[in-house]
């Protein structure tokens, strides 16, 4: 296990090139099992959770490798249709292969992904929506147990715009006979992203992005040759970096059109944006202002960024409410920045932050991925010298974020637990 010690309070300088989307990256990468054959994605960040779903279709039996931010998989002999536990609860995103099992060969065996640090992330509504589409669902022993000859259109509402479920409804129906309707769909990007990949293997699909989705059925799909869009979240993560620190950091290759809601917010604290040729020049305040902020499904402010503009407000001039609506575990961060200070109260999903004028270093303890990431954000801005350990956590998400922070002169350095 390693652990990261950082040497905060340094102003950092030069630019950043973000990486693709790992939440684009998981299920385009699942998508491929709804076709026989050879499948290439582009832009595929170097990430733990890659790695992860790279092994689990190597377990059914397709060829999966990876070089050089590509992905290159055969999908032509699967010899199980088991998503077995171990690789399930390593990451939960495992249950994207169940659409496409279900869809292509007629039955999938999926390990229940259980709760996580964050919250108890039931997958009811992908459930729901593969019965609506004919789908015979058990679960047995811990497993979903998936079976249909061929799936059917169907008219599928959900209560609540699940972005995995989404996808994974998206996927089955691509290849179910007729019409389906997604009401109250996601509209992240990622999602987008996914319906993207789709149209090019073929599938024929409107609306993704708006909160009805109509698939119409295909009764085959060609394999996928696809560039993912970059990491929304990775970018923001930087901005709040940026702004903790009261640096210029130019950020290269991000969507600024995907980062509307976190970008207004910043702006509310004070970061100065600035459109380049070449990217998005951010200039962070000297000290940032306090601002509210609630997370909502997309294009609303992402929960993803909740823990690191939390870092950021720790500093903030005044007293900031943040309202937490879409995981009601993830708060996790705010024991460990107290420690370094902060003055923060949590009651249900609320956090009261009243800035401080500045935290100090701690040794500290990463719980999940984007815990660990607002840790790293209020290091850089600490006085003194911070260890973050399981530092596997950061992995997950972030492709490099240490050699990333060291290019922009941050004094970060990884040891060996
Ligand atoms: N929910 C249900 N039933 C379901 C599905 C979801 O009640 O069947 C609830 C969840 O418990 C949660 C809410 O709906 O309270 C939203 O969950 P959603 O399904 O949208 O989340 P997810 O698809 O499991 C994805 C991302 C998460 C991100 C959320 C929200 C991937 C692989 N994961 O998860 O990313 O936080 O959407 O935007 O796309 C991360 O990258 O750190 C991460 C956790």
């Amino acid at each position: 296990m390693d652990k990261l010690i950082i040497q905060g309070s340094k102003k950092l300088k030069g630019e950043v090139e973000i990486s693709g989307a790992k939440n684009a990256a998981l299920p385009i990468i699942a998508a491929s099992l709804l076709t026989s054959g050879f499948s290439t994605v582009n832009m595929v960040p170097d990430l733990k959770d890659v790695t992860t779903i790279g092994k689990l279709l190597t377990y059914l039996g397709a060829e999966f490798h990876y070089e050089k931010r590509k992905a290159f998989i055969h999908t032509e002999k699967i010899r199980t249709l088991e998503a077995p536990y171990d690789l399930v609860r390593t990451m939960r995103a495992s249950i994207l292969v169940l659409g496409p099992l279900l869809a292509r060969f007629g039955k999938a065996k999926v390990s229940l992904p259980g709760g996580c640090a964050i919250g108890a992330r039931p997958i009811n509504l992908h459930l729901m929506g593969l019965e609506k589409m004919g789908a015979d669902i058990k679960l047995e022993s811990g497993y979903v147990i998936a079976k249909a000859k061929r799936l059917k259109g169907a008219s599928i509402y959900l209560d609540i715009p699940s972005v995995t479920g989404t996808e994974n409804l998206m996927m089955a129906a691509a290849l179910a006979k007729g019409k389906t309707i997604l009401e109250n769909a996601a509209r992240e990007p990622e999602v987008i992203d996914l319906a993207n990949a789709l149209i090019t293997m073929g599938a024929k699909i409107q609306g993704a992005g708006e909160s009805i989705i109509e698939i119409e059925g295909v009764d085959e799909l060609k394999p996928i040759h696809y560039s993912i869009i970059p990491d929304r979240i990775e970018a923001g993560t930087f901005m709040t970096i940026a702004g903790i620190t009261g640096s210029t950091i130019l950020i290269k290759g991000c969507r600024m059109d995907h980062l509307d809601a976190p970008m207004m917010k910043l702006k509310e604290a004070g970061l100065v944006f600035e459109h380049v040729s070449d990217g998005i020049r951010v200039l962070g305040p000297s000290r940032p202002k306090s601002v509210d902020l609630k997370t909502r499904p997309y294009p609303g402010f992402p929960t993803d960024m909740q823990a690191q503009f939390m870092a950021l407000m720790s500093i903030a001039d005044r007293t900031s409410i943040i309202k937490e609506t879409i995981f009601e575990n993830r708060f996790m961060h705010v024991a460990e920045l107290r420690r370094m200070g902060a003055d923060i109260t949590v009651e249900g999903g609320t956090a009261t932050v009243r800035g401080i004028e500045k935290l100090k270093s701690a040794p500290l303890m990463a719980t999940d991925l984007r815990a660990s990431a607002s840790l790293v954000v209020a290091a850089l801005a600490a006085k003194g010298e911070t260890t973050i350990h399981r530092l596997y956590h950061l992995k997950r998400g972030y492709e490099k974020m240490e050699e990333k922070l060291l290019r922009l002169g941050a004094e970060v350095r990884r040891v060996k637990e």
